[in-house]
């Protein structure tokens, strides 16, 4: 049958008739709110590359995580700073067991006990060079030394009552220690989120000055995946879920939903994408200058993330979630 039977435009006619046929746009319970955590108290420092988040000392964050928590978030996902005089060659401090994000996580679990607290693990914000992982004699960041560090700074997360830990910093085999030092310490129960399939990408720019975690010489071609090497990039996700992962992720989104399509054709695993601070940077950069609405572009956008088969969405725009996502009414 076609046209002049078929008119597709029946099912178009009202607003209310179209949500009925159409897809929800994700809940808040699908999202994940990054945050980045600082010393000391009642600090809320704006980020000038993200407009609209801040670096929040813990007391600030559950503040700001009250109202999100009653709409029934998703969870958070942690990220930690610290001054530049407590950064070494190794990123030591990121496994204090009184470190920023150990702090934050106890008190996130107190305050909202039923919030899932899920941390981001790496070593770049706190290492000297700004590398994910110390650096071997040859300058390149030492694989096997990276993951020794790395699972002890999810084993302080663990002990600190984090329910997921979610390893960053892309080095071969890191899924697998991280799972065996978490069991071996008695956390056989915390959730394992990989960043799995993790892209070399020109949208960390906002974030890497959010967290002044950006290295201090060359860049991140040598342990990210290349945009260029897609079947790289599927056996990464497919080696760290032989490893043990619990949810796989794809980063960034947007650039990349074609690879979180046929991820999500290849796994049962649950995959998260995580629409970075670049994405989010453009969408308000374009809104301030009047050249877009900003609900309808990230609702749009969001939608997009949800239908290439996200089950999870690690989006800054979760912190405004009441804002963009409020529902509007068609005509
Ligand atoms: C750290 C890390 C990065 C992001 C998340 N974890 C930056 C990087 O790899 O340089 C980027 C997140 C974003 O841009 O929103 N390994
Ligand atoms: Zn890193």
């Amino acid at each position: 049958m076609k046209y002049p039977e078929v008119r597709l435009r029946r099912l178009r006619q009202t607003a209310s008739i179209r949500r009925l046929v159409e897809s929800t746009l994700p809940g808040p319970e699908k999202f994940l709110w990054p945050v980045f955590v600082v010393e000391g108290e009642n600090r809320a420092e704006p980020i000038a590359s993200l407009p609209g988040q801040q670096r929040l000392s813990t007391d600030r964050l559950l503040r700001e995580l009250e109202p999100l928590a009653g709409l029934g978030l998703g969870g958070v996902l942690i990220f930690g700073l610290v001054e530049t005089g407590r950064k070494d060659a190794v990123g030591s401090a990121a496994q204090a067991e009184k470190g920023v994000v150990q702090r934050a996580v106890r008190a996130v679990r107190r305050e909202f006990p039923d919030l899932p607290v899920f941390t981001d693990v790496c070593l770049c914000a706190y290492t000297s060079h700004g590398h994910c992982g110390p650096l071997g004699a040859d300058g390149r960041v030492d694989n096997d030394a990276a993951n020794a560090q790395l699972a002890g700074v999810a084993v302080s997360h663990a002990a600190a009552g984090a329910h997921a830990v979610a390893p960053s910093a892309m080095m071969d085999g890191q899924v697998a220690t991280i799972r065996r030092a978490l069991d071996a310490a008695g956390f056989a129960d915390t959730i394992l989120m990989s960043y799995s399939t993790k892209f070399a990408s020109a949208l960390y720019g906002p974030f890497r000055d959010a967290e002044q975690s950006a290295p201090q010489h060359g860049d991140r071609h040598g342990y990210q995946a290349s945009y260029a090497d897609l079947r790289s990039a599927l056996r990464e996700s497919a080696l760290d879920e032989a490893e043990g992962a619990d949810i796989l992720m794809v980063k960034p989104a947007l650039f990349y939903l074609d690879v979180l399509a046929r991820l999500r054709d290849r796994t049962d695993l649950p995959i998260a994408a995580y629409n970075v601070s670049g994405e989010y940077a453009m969408m308000v950069a374009m809104a301030e200058r009047g050249w877009g609405d900003l609900g309808a572009m990230v609702r749009e956008s969001t939608a997009a993330i949800a239908r290439a088969g996200a089950d999870i969405i690690i989006s800054y725009w979760a912190g405004r979630y009441t804002e963009i996502f409020a529902k509007e009414t068609g005509a």
